[in-house]
């Protein structure tokens, strides 16, 4: 199977030479892929288990854990075993004990969102077509976009659209928000949409005909900030991180990718503090990022960073008194 891998609904794994250079999954390596999405990184690895090892997949998202499943079923090596669980890799270390594995070799987190989720209006992440404002990963999770901009003070759609999102109109479209909702609910991704671009152009409008250079549609960034809010992104993240040391061997190597600057800051700090105190060395002392060949074929890569640390190996086993 090539690297690009390129599934039914356009999901290229991101950076994929580069995690299996990282990883070196060797026969009879045991690897969580935490992001398990639509296979594209976790069948290459299978591959390079063989003989002998052991595949663990995650994934918030069942229909992507159904699409490994078939995906692996057809192309995984039969001397390698594997396990799909539907789950938040906030949990991982409940998912490792749960499946009688202590500690693992390698780790992957491919964070976000996967293109065919972007892609189905149905899931309502995208502002490309008419679509519910959802944007869960795990659509058995109660909370939804709708909830958050329908529910939310004026104060707190402010503070999770600046936060969440870096948006510095974050005050002028909650009060849009606010004020359109006191009509009616905001039920759907377009709707949304055009509330932020009129923030934005009211704000043009009063710049005296200046123009304001804009290189992404206004809605991105409220957008991104409601989809980390509703999904808990960076807790989930800061979570995973908090168990690295307990989940992987000592000589394991933990890959993870980012694509916005909040993730890539938690995971850039976690992997320098365990450098610092001794526990890891880092393999990556900058972010590795996509070629220029990768940015045309796949737009998803031009934001990924890709950061890695190697656990220490033990020397010694600790003498007890
Ligand atoms: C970028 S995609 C992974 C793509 C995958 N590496 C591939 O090559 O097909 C990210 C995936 O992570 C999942 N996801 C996001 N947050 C998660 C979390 N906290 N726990 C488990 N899965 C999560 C999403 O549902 C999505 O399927």
């Amino acid at each position: 199977m090539p690297l690009e891998t390129n599934d039914n609904t356009g999901h290229i794994p991101v950076l994929a030479p580069q995690v299996l250079e990282l990883l070196t999954p060797r026969p009879g390596q045991i690897c969580v892929d935490c992001t398990i999405g639509r296979g594209g990184h976790s069948t290459q690895i299978a591959q390079r288990l063989s003989p002998g090892g052991h595949l663990v997949g995650i994934d918030r998202d069942s229909q992507n854990v159904e699409h490994s499943r078939e995906l692996l079923k057809q192309s995984a090596p039969k001397n390698v075993t594997w396990n799909l669980v539907h789950a938040n890799f906030s949990e991982l270390t409940d998912v490792l004990a749960h499946l009688n594995i202590d500690k693992t070799d390698l780790l992957l987190a491919d964070l976000g969102f996967s293109s065919n989720q972007m892609n189905d209006p149905n899931r309502g992440f995208s502002f490309g077509a008419t679509g519910p404002l959802d944007m869960r990963y795990d659509l058995g999770q109660e909370l939804t976009a709708a909830q958050l901009v329908n529910t939310l003070d004026e104060r707190s759609l402010a503070d999770l659209i600046y936060q969440n999102g870096q948006e510095r109109l974050s005050r002028k479209i909650a009060a849009k928000i606010i004020d359109r909702r006191r009509q009616a609910p905001i039920k759907d991704t377009m709707a949304l949409a055009q509330i932020v671009r009129s923030a934005y152009s009211s704000v043009a409008s009063r710049s005296r005909g200046r123009r304001v250079p804009r290189r992404i549609d206004p809605a991105t960034r409220t957008f991104m900030a409601l989809r980390i809010a509703v999904n808990r992104e960076l807790d989930c993240l800061q979570h995973l991180l908090h168990q690295l040391p307990n989940v992987l061997q000592p000589g394991g190597v933990a890959v993870i990718i980012s694509f916005h600057s909040l993730e890539d800051r938690l995971v850039k700090t976690a992997f320098r503090d365990l450098d610092r105190s001794g526990q890891a060395k880092l393999l990556t002392r900058r972010p590795l990022t996509a070629t220029d060949d990768e940015r045309k074929n796949n737009r998803r890569s031009r934001s990924a960073k890709l950061r890695a640390i190697c656990f220490e190996s033990r020397t010694s086993e600790p003498v007890m008194a």
